[in-house]
Order: C-alpha cells, then sequence, then structure tokens
C-alpha cells in the first residue's frame, strides 16, 4: 500500500499543479473582467489587425494561431553574437546587499495598508476576505544583513514619480505587484482624483495631482506570442516569435520606470519558435529555457537601442519561487503551503520552484546589461515565505469537486502571494532604488 501511494504522489503533484496552473491562466480572464465595461470588446482590435495583416506577413501571433508543421529546433540562428556588449560599468557595489536578510515579526509597522481598504485589490489575492485566518503573514518587515531598508514613505513615493509613468510588464506574478503598488500608494489620493483605464493589454491607473501613471502590460512571454491576450490565451500550446518584443514595446517607448518580470510560463515544458521570417509556417520546438534564452536577449537587444539610463529607469525582478512540496522544507511531510504560518528560518533555503539553470541564464544577460537594467532580486527572500501563498484562501471560479474539498491541500495556490504581504516587499525595494 505505502508502496503504491508513494509512487504515485508525483503523478498526482504534477496533475494538480497543472490543473492549478490551469486555473491560474483561466482566472486571468476574471480579473480582467472585473474591471472592463461590458462595451469593450479588446479582441476585436486584434481581429482587425489581423485582417489587415493578412497580405503582409508576418501575422500577428494570437490565441488561433496554429504551426503548420514542427520540427526540433536546430539553434540556427543563435543569437549569442549578435548581442552587443556594453561597456563595462565601473562597479558601484552597494555596501549592503539588501536582497539577504531575514524576516522580522513586526505588527507595529506592518501591514502598510489593510486589505479591505483597497479597492484594486484582487479577488485572486484577498486572502483575509476569502477566509484565511491567520493574519501573522501581513506582518513580516524584511531585514537585510547589514543594513536598513528605506522606510517605505507613500507621499515619498509619489514625489519620485511625479509626472511619470511607471509601467509593470509582465505576468499574474508581476500584476500582483502591480496591485500592491497601487494598494500601497492609492489611499494618498484623493477618490476624485484618480482613476483606472482597463483596456486589455495595458491597465493603467492615473493620479491627477501627481500627473502620474502606474500601469500594467500583460506580457507574460516578453517576446510576442498567441497568449499575450490577457482575457483569452492559451496554453498548451505556446507559440512565440522569439525574434520580435515589438508589439509589446511600442508601449515601453514613452515610460519612464519600466519594472519587468517572466519566469512561470516558460515552466511548462516545450515552446514552439515562429520566426519572423518563416512564411510557411514551420515552427520549431525548443526546450523552454532555450526558448526563454532567446526571448531575453531579443529584450536585452531592445534595451540595448532604445534606453538611455538618464532618461529611463529600468528594472527586472527575478523568479518568483512556488512552494508547491512541503517535504523540500519539512522531510517527511506531504502537502504543499497549506497550513503554512510562518516563514522559514534556515538562511539559504532553495525549493525546487526556483530553477537554478534559468537563474544562471538570466543572470548572465542582466550582467551584460549592468548600466541599463537594476536587477531586483526578490527570489532568495520570497523563498522564505512559505506562509505567504493564498492556498485555499483566494476566490476559485470553477467549483471543486468533493475530492478536493476533502483535501484542501489538493487546490492550493502556492504560486501567487495574498496581498499585503511579500510583494509589498519587492515594491519597498524598487522604492529604495528609484
Ligand atoms: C503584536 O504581537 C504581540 C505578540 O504576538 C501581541 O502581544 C500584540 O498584541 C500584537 N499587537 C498588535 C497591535 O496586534
Ligand atoms: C487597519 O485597520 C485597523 C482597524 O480597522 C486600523 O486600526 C489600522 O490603522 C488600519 N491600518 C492601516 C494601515 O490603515
Ligand atoms: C513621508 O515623507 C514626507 C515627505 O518627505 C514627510 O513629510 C513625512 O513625515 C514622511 N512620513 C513618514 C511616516 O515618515
Ligand atoms: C504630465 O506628464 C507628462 C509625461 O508623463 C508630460 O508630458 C506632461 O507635460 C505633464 N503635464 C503636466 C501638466 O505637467
Ligand atoms: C500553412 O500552409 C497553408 C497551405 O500550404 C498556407 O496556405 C498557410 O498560409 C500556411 N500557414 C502559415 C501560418 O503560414
Ligand atoms: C539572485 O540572488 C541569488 C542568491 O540569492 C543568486 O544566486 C542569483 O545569481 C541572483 N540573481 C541575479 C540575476 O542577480
Amino acid at each position: 500500500m505505502i508502496q503504491k501511494k508513494k509512487s504515485q504522489l508525483p503523478v498526482i503533484a504534477i496533475v494538480f499543479f497543472l490543473f492549478f496552473v490551469c486555473t491560474i491562466f483561466y482566472n486571468e480572464r476574471r480579473f480582467q473582467q472585473i474591471h472592463q465595461n461590458e462595451n469593450q470588446k479588446p479582441n476585436d482590435d486584434i481581429a482587425a489587425t489581423h485582417n489587415k495583416q493578412l497580405q503582409s506577413p508576418p501575422e500577428i501571433l494570437d490565441r488561433f494561431s496554429v504551426c503548420n508543421s514542427t520540427i526540433k529546433y536546430n539553434g540556427k540562428l543563435d543569437l549569442n553574437t549578435r548581442l552587443v556588449q556594453s561597456d563595462e560599468q565601473e562597479d558601484t557595489n552597494d555596501v549592503c546587499d539588501v536582497f539577504s536578510g531575514r524576516w522580522v515579526f513586526d505588527n507595529v509597522s506592518f501591514p502598510l495598508y489593510n486589505e479591505s481598504d483597497c479597492p484594486y485589490m484582487s479577488d485572486q489575492l484577498a486572502c483575509h476576505k476569502h477566509g484565511r485566518p491567520d493574519l501573522m503573514y501581513q506582518n513580516w518587515r524584511w531585514q537585510p544583513h547589514g543594513c536598513d531598508l528605506e522606510r517605505w514613505n507613500a507621499t515619498e513615493m509619489w514625489n519620485k514619480l511625479r509626472g511619470k509613468r511607471l509601467m509593470f510588464v509582465g505576468d499574474s506574478l508581476n500584476r500582483g505587484q502591480w496591485i500592491s503598488m497601487l494598494c500601497l500608494l492609492e489611499s494618498a489620493i484623493p477618490a476624485d482624483k484618480k482613476s483606472i483605464t482597463p483596456n486589455a493589454p495595458l491597465t493603467i491607473f492615473r493620479a491627477e495631482e501627481y500627473n502620474a501613471t502606474i500601469e500594467f502590460q500583460w506580457a507574460p512571454l516578453i517576446v510576442e506570442s498567441n497568449s499575450d491576450d490577457p482575457v483569452n490565451h492559451r496554453l498548451d500550446e505556446r507559440i512565440i516569435r522569439p525574434d520580435s518584443v515589438l508589439r509589446h514595446a511600442s508601449e515601453w517607448d514613452h515610460v519612464d520606470i519600466l519594472v519587468f518580470n517572466s519566469y512561470l510560463w516558460w515552466r511548462q515544458g516545450p515552446v514552439k519558435l515562429l520566426w519572423s521570417n518563416e512564411r510557411n509556417g514551420v515552427c520549431e520546438e525548443a526546450e523552454s529555457l532555450n526558448a526563454m534564452e532567446l526571448a531575453m536577449k531579443e529584450w536585452a537587444r531592445w534595451i540595448e537601442s532604445n534606453v538611455d539610463p538618464l532618461k529611463k529607469k529600468v528594472f527586472f525582478v527575478t523568479m518568483s519561487p512556488t512552494h508547491l512540496w512541503s517535504r523540500e522544507w519539512e522531510a517527511g511531510t506531504e502537502g504543499n503551503c497549506y497550513n503554512e504560518k510562518v516563514p522559514m528560518k534556515d538562511e539559504g533555503y532553495w525549493g525546487s520552484g526556483s530553477d537554478l539553470a534559468t537563474m544562471r541564464m538570466v543572470g548572465g544577460i542582466l550582467n551584460k546589461l549592468k548600466s541599463k537594467v537594476s536587477v531586483i532580486n526578490i527570489t532568495q527572500m520570497s523563498e522564505y515565505r512559505k506562509d505567504g501563498h493564498p492556498s485555499i484562501y483566494r476566490k476559485f471560479w470553477e467549483s471543486r469537486t468533493a475530492e478536493q474539498l476533502a483535501n484542501p491541500a489538493s487546490y492550493s495556490d502556492c504560486i501567487h502571494w495574498c496581498l499585503p504581504g511579500v510583494p509589498n516587499v519587492w515594491n519597498q525595494l524598487l522604492f529604495h532604488f528609484l
């Protein structure tokens, strides 16, 4: 019996993980609907562009895109050599590494806002509202070794943002950070002086008196892909155009502060590549790490030729860890993040959700862009926060089976983060570096 159970576990776990990832991606659409007017039909624009472009390839990728055939990626366009090496900047090594530290319980200064006070809160992240009984996850302060993080001050942050556009670009984790930023800042603005403009791929929060915007652009794979519609996208067959960021980058030009992320969408198996010069719909299938590297390098080229660090600040937020297997931090257990109430104590903990090969690849690319891109390295600090995920305390849009209900751990969200919570600190780091 025990033998059998053991051998089935990983399979069951993988099935749940996939189920879970699907619900997450499915839920992207619901979030949009919260802020969407009925008369807006985001897909019409894409359809129109699509028709116009029929004669002038390359076709724009959308969720209907298909590969006529697929061959294995042969690395024929190894872009390594095309990446311009930036001048080695003076190593302005921070005296203190703010990413290395520990979590300290502090219920005097934290949380920085109340969940129910934030009008922009997402039902996927409002854990208290959805029944989470323990609230300690809201009370942790990040304490770097050897120095202090600047205290969060909304007025000061608004002063830094005055007259500027701040844009988060990425997936649902980055959207969580964007929502966290809105919640951290919105209370300083009277109700009639702020507004939010929903627009399928780009959502814009405006603060009149500061003439500032805080925006979120859905671009889970950074380059153009068939998943670029935040409302309707597919996960089963991801097709990317590895040599084009243009669809998203057209919005980046006039932004003053850009905050990128990309990771989890690359962790779902092979990705299909459809190059811009391919006219017969022949895709190449690449390992996800390879595909991500191609996308990151294309992004890096855009940064190289378009970012003047005196005019534009660019940040890259490293991978957000997941806590799917409690046995990784507590041997002998078979759960996930469900019921975890406190952060981990053991320093240097690194779970299987944070892929080291990805980190090395991304690190290499970012290192070449040092003079133009600042890294917000959230991975290690967030690894400690097995207690920070919604688990079962979020809105689920589809009904759960009796079997699932009998076993809460089986449908836990151990990927996203409750708010107020861990992403607030990512924003505190952003504040620190601005
Ligand atoms: C903070 O935590 C301490 C220790 O757990 C507790 O005694 C105190 O009542 C808490 N204060 C607030 C404001 O929640
Ligand atoms: C949150 O709400 C509590 C009680 O409703 C209040 O005492 C506290 O000041 C609020 N915190 C913030 C940051 O607004
Ligand atoms: C925040 O910054 C403003 C402006 O610098 C200052 O007047 C205010 O006292 C600060 N607030 C806190 C809580 O430190
Ligand atoms: C508001 O900010 C934009 C840049 O984001 C700038 O072009 C414009 O001149 C500003 N308007 C005012 C009234 O300051
Ligand atoms: C797929 O092949 C058909 C028939 O050869 C062709 O008409 C079509 O344009 C191809 N699709 C793409 C995306 O190139
Ligand atoms: C982020 O920090 C980890 C250690 O916590 C390090 O291994 C990794 O290289 C860093 N990543 C980047 C991109 O700087």
